[in-house]
């Protein structure tokens, strides 16, 4: 699904920042992988350069069979309707009701109105929001909404789902249920890399865990931990 063949990237501008070297990883379809490392190790640009914001600065970043650095910008919306994407910040509309909220990139993307009317009711109850629908983000606790942006990000049934520190904002409680919502869509076969500082969360999920440190993969361990 994801293949890291020597990867380095190098951010120019003051100082030619390293953020990640000689990285060489494989991540198979169905697996679920924790990244974690420091503060500055690398995990979102990691994410990035699998989402197409970064371009590797050395070696191949292969995402479903394409050469992600290699897209033509046209090629770009094909890779990215294969990834569902969550942050930190949720990034919802605020404006807009959590059906909407689901609903919109789908309806963005010309997807018929019955297989909406389908789709983002089997979202939201992946998530556990069914009832939650008409409220709007503001009206919901921290947790809700990142599992609305989670039904959003799964909605248009991509093959990866990737997670860039998705408890960061969250309460130990409402990190655990978000966590369980991202490892049941894992049980349904799409793919989930999740970069996360929750040391809590990746000790109690043993699941593989890849550890960077000043952009290198220092360890990548099945049914691991935290720390080594
Ligand atoms: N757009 C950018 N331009 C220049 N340097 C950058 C840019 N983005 C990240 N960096 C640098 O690259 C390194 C890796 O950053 P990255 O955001 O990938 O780390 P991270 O592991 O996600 O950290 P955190 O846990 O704080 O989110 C850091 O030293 C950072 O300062
Ligand atoms: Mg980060």
């Amino acid at each position: 699904m994801i293949s890291f063949q020597n990867v380095s990237k190098l951010y120019r501008g003051k100082g030619n920042h390293t953020a990640l070297q000689n990285v060489n990883l494989q991540v198979g379809k169905g697996e679920f992988v924790f990244v974690v490392g420091p503060s500055g190790a690398g995990k979102s640009t990691f994410l990035r350069l699998v989402t197409r914001e970064e371009v590797p600065s050395q070696g191949r970043v292969i995402v479903g069979g394409l050469d992600v650095g290699a897209l033509r910008p046209r090629d770009i919306p094909h890779l990215r309707r294969n990834l569902g994407v969550v942050f930190q910040d949720f990034k919802l509309l605020l404006n807009k009701t959590v059906w909407e909220n689901v609903a919109f990139t789908l309806q963005v993307t010309g997807v018929s109105r019955r297989d909406i009317l389908r789709r983002v009711p089997a979202a939201l109850e992946q998530v556990g929001l069914r009832q939650k629908q008409d409220a709007k983000p503001l009206q919901l606790s921290g947790g809700e909404q990142q599992r609305v942006a989670i039904a959003r990000a799964i909605v248009s049934r991509p093959a990866l789902l990737l997670a860039d520190e998705p408890t960061g904002n969250l309460d130990p409680e409402a990190a655990k249920s978000v966590v369980r919502v991202l490892w049941e869509i894992n049980r349904w076969g799409t793919t989930v890399v999740m970069a996360t500082h929750a040391q809590g969360v990746v000790d109690s999920m043993r699941q593989r865990v890849v550890a960077l440190e000043d952009g290198r993969v220092v360890r990548d361990q099945l049914q691991g931990a935290y720390g080594a």
